[in-house]
């Protein structure tokens, strides 16, 4: 397996990963890559590794270009697995000379692997020579873990930015430029719904202290998807975007149906949003997974969770997507609940209180139909998708 090179000095030696459908509770339905680069200067040097099991394709496309044991120095941006599982395994092949990570990076290295890792650890400002060229590293602590960091090569202007500004998506072109935007642009947004959403306020104080530093990379190289090299801003603009969360006139319902009597108050109140002006997603739980839920959400200003009753619980699929999206701390939502139920409308009511718990402004106690909802209880979902409406019209002001 072949090299790529993307620019004077630095080569793509990663691994495409076709056939990943779950990447840890994400749907990945278009696959992923896991990018590594190595910068060919004088001291030739390892950025980021691979999943372990795509080992062997990393060192062939290094071996493409160099002896790989003449590689002295590593660099490790992050320590989740789908980028240090290969790390050991390439550190006792390579031998290095130096192995550099973050502080947190060390810890986290050491929990995974149990060994007295002889690495040297760096912090925003350090700066190291790679022989006719410098790589200074920023710490971009949460994002997405503690341990994250970017790397920058200062002459190429070439951006590492790890997990940062990547998407989910198996491709054999290896630059924006080359990748049609009708996809792409859907699976950044999903990836960053699902990855970067929680750590939003991060991603805005980042962006500036890059900002302040006055970099302007000509190319973002992340360690997932494709190369940033005809417009590296455009990424960047779009992270701005997302993690400001501005209001929008759009509203998700999530729910699930035992016999259909949820799932027709969940069509009545996406009438009364649609008929106030909303754009409205209904997503059932029977035909859609928690990333597209995530996916929907993140331009969303409003969440209605909807589900039946069974065994005095909420339905199995609801708690499930429910767990997935408090996580995620999506902001500046207002929602509701609905639900029918047998004997024991308790359960529907508690959706309510998940809401507030997410911290989502509650428009309307939780609409509740024993069995089947007759006309009545129609009737007040559909002034509740309303209700729901008018206050998105009033937010977004
Ligand atoms: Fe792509 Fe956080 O690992």
């Amino acid at each position: 397996m072949q090299a790529v090179k993307i620019s004077n000095h630095v080569y793509w030696v990663g691994a495409i990963d076709w056939n990943i459908r779950d990447f840890h509770g994400y749907s990945t339905k278009r696959g992923t890559t896991y990018n590594a680069y190595l910068v060919m200067g004088e001291k030739p040097t390892l950025i980021d590794t691979v999943k372990k099991e795509f080992y062997g394709e990393m060192m062939e496309r290094i071996a493409s270009v160099i002896d790989p044991k003449k590689i002295e120095i590593i660099i490790s941006n992050h320590s989740e697995l789908d980028h240090a599982g290969a790390l050991p395994q390439t550190v006792a092949a390579v031998e290095p000379k130096e192995v550099y990570v973050s502080a947190m990076g060390l810890k986290d290295l050491t929990g995974h692997f149990h060994k007295n890792l002889n690495f040297k650890i760096v912090k925003t400002g350090d700066k190291i020579d790679v022989g006719g060229d410098t790589i200074s590293f920023i710490e971009a602590r949460m994002l997405h873990w503690p341990d994250s960091m970017f790397s920058y090569l200062e002459k190429e202007n070439i951006l590492f930015s790890n997990d940062v500004f990547g998407m989910h998506y198996a491709t054999s072109k290896l630059f924006d430029d080359e990748n049609d935007e009708r996809i792409w642009l859907t699976e950044a947004e999903k990836y960053y719904a699902n990855i970067v959403l929680p750590y939003s306020d991060i991603v805005l104080r980042l962006l500036e202290q890059v900002k302040k530093m006055e970099l302007s990379p000509k190319m973002i190289a992340p360690d997932h998807g494709f190369i940033w090299r005809k417009d590296p801003t455009r990424i960047v603009q779009l992270y701005t975007q997302w993690a400001t969360q501005a209001p929008t006139n759009k509203a998700v319902i999530v729910y699930d149906t035992m016999w259909g009597s949820t799932e027709q108050m969940a069509r009545q109140i996406a009438d009364g949003l649609r008929t106030g002006g909303t754009e409205v997603k209904m997503l059932s739980m029977h035909a859609n997974d928690r990333s597209k839920v995530a996916l929907e959400l993140l331009n969303a200003s409003a969440l209605l969770l909807g589900s039946p009753v069974l065994n005095s619980q909420i339905f199995p699929a609801m708690a499930d997507v429910i767990c997935y999206l408090k996580g995620l701390r999506k902001k500046g939502l207002i929602g509701a609940a609905f639900g029918s139920y047998g004997w024991n409308g308790a359960p529907v009511d508690s959706l309510t209180k998940t809401l507030e718990e997410m911290g989502v402004e509650i428009v309307a106690p939780a609409v509740k139909s024993p069995f089947v909802p007759d006309e009545a209880i129609k009737k007040t979902c559909f002034e509740l998708g309303q209700q729901v409406s008018q206050k998105l019209t009033e937010k977004i002001k």
